[in-house]
């Protein structure tokens, strides 16, 4: 493998730029990274790797977790030994077992050669503590296990010491017998353990509708139906998954209902996967979210009460300007909604000035459902319809969420002079001594 180092790899600084607002959402939060055994032998693992040293280098701990599956029919063909099963699903026998620690050591060798490539530190641990599985449908999976539980405070331990865990598709049991764990399980199970804010599947293939499109977002329902074997007897126009994508759905979707917000699932074929997913609005693989189905859209007259209601308690406690009915009826049209289920749970407006200049004000979030990335929506939908208009710069006025906008969102601080003219006047003429934030939408 031919790493590409630091100072080989292409410096594009708009790039770099639409990295740095992603990451206040990731300060201090784990995100694990699965990668297939398959991936891992490919020429695009050179890149993968850097996207981790990317990561790292902007302090958001990754952890690695790699599969062998590749490796083990690789390494079993050669020594002449028919694997009982290869990617540690199914039953492993006596020699299949040997194969596999060979393969799985080997990978975690050259990892740890490509990492050190490029000044990555990491550790192999043995922080997981698994049981065999025992029967399936009747059969002896021999020394293929599940994990029982993840040594989280070992993890932890190394991340705060700013080591990136790399855990092998092995596990160890009580007695100090090794046995062989399917990598997608092991991901999912660590993810949990570590309360991860991301779970990233790098498999090689990405899944797509029967005519060939990215599926770009499923909830953990969909997930689960589309990992469902089709019954032999039904009519489907449905293409067959391939089992790694199968695992990956059915892992995933577990995770994401246990308590994983977001998994990801990529195809690892092409360059900056990673990034490109994490780093993106539209990504590039497909998402898995626990979260009902919402979206942001134009208020119409029908939502005036709901929005009156909604802004009610952050008026009383000055977060918001005091709006009456016929304030917010003569500007409706500048409103955006945000929806789950049919009701409405945040809202925001759109102010356009002269000058390419943009106001976002009445940004609000119900109190129930705080937290959940509704508010940071709003406003990355509001700053791409500011772009869309031509503008070049978006101001808010805030008195009690410019941290908010500050250190979750990326804005800059202000002055009073990012506003326009007349809008300065009003400001200022309202007393309530706001603060002014800014994005520049360059
Ligand atoms: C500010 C507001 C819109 C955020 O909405 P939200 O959907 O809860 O926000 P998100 O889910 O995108 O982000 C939540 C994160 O922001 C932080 N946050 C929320 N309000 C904050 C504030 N006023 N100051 C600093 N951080 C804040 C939360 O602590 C949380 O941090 P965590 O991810 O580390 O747990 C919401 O709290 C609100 O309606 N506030 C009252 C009205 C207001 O002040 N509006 C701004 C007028 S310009």
């Amino acid at each position: 493998m031919t790493t590409p180092t630091a100072d080989t790899a292409p410096m594009d600084f708009g790039d770099l730029r639409g990295i740095l607002r992603y990451v206040p959402q990731f300060r201090g939060r784990i995100i694990v990274v699965a990668v297939d055994g398959g991936v891992l032998q490919s020429p695009k693992v050179a890149n993968l790797l850097l996207d981790l040293a990317v990561l790292n280098s902007l302090n958001i701990p990754t952890v690695l977790v790699h599969g062998a599956a590749a490796q083990v029919r690789e390494l079993g063909r050669r020594r002449g030994v028919a694997v009982s099963n290869d990617d540690g699903a199914g039953a492993t026998d006596q020699a299949t077992l040997e194969v596999a620690i060979d393969a799985v050591s080997r990978v975690g060798h050259q990892l740890m050669c490509d990492l050190t490539a490029l000044d990555l530190r990491a550790a192999t641990t043995n922080a997981l503590i698994a049981h065999p599985t025992g029967l399936r449908d009747g059969v002896d999976l021999g020394f293929t296990g599940r994990v029982e539980r993840v040594d989280a405070a070992a993890l932890k331990a190394l991340i705060q010491e700013r080591l990136m865990p790399v855990i092998p598709p092995l596990g160890f049991d009580g007695g100090g017998r090794t046995l062989r764990l399917n990598s997608d399980a092991v991901a999912a199970e660590v993810a949990l353990a570590l309360d991860a804010l991301k779970l990233v599947y790098i498999g090689e293939q990405g899944l797509q509708t029967a005519a060939g499109d990215r599926i770009a977002q499923l909830t953990v329902q969909q997930a689960r139906e589309l990992a469902r074997p089709a019954p032999a007897d039904a009519a489907t126009d449905r293409a067959p998954l391939p089992p790694g994508l199968i695992s990956k759905l059915r892992y995933g979707a577990l995770a994401c209902q246990e308590g994983v917000p977001r998994v990801h699932l990529l195809a690892g074929d092409r360059d900056e996967v990673l990034l490109a997913e994490l780093f993106s609005a539209q990504g590039v693989g497909t998402m898995i979210h626990a979260d009902a189905y919402h979206h942001v859209r134009k208020a119409s007259a029908a939502d005036l009460p709901a929005l009156l209601a909604m802004m009610q308690y952050p008026v009383e406690e000055s977060a918001l300007l005091p709006r009456s009915k016929a304030d917010i009826e003569a500007r409706l049209g500048d409103f955006r909604v945000i929806e789950v289920d049919g009701h409405l749970v945040g809202c925001v407006a759109l102010h356009l000035h002269p000058d390419g200049v943009a106001e976002l004000a009445g940004l609000c979030v119900r109190r129930a459902n705080k937290g959940r990335g509704f508010g940071r929506e709003l406003v990355r939908h509001v700053e791409n319809e500011a772009r869309q208009h031509g503008c070049r710069r978006l101001v808010a006025l805030s008195t009690q969420a410019f941290r908010y906008f500050e250190e979750r969102l990326g804005w800059e601080p202000g002055e009073i002079n990012d506003l326009p003219e007349p809008r300065r006047q009003a400001a200022a003429a309202n007393g309530r001594n706001s603060r002014v934030v800014r994005r520049e939408l360059g």
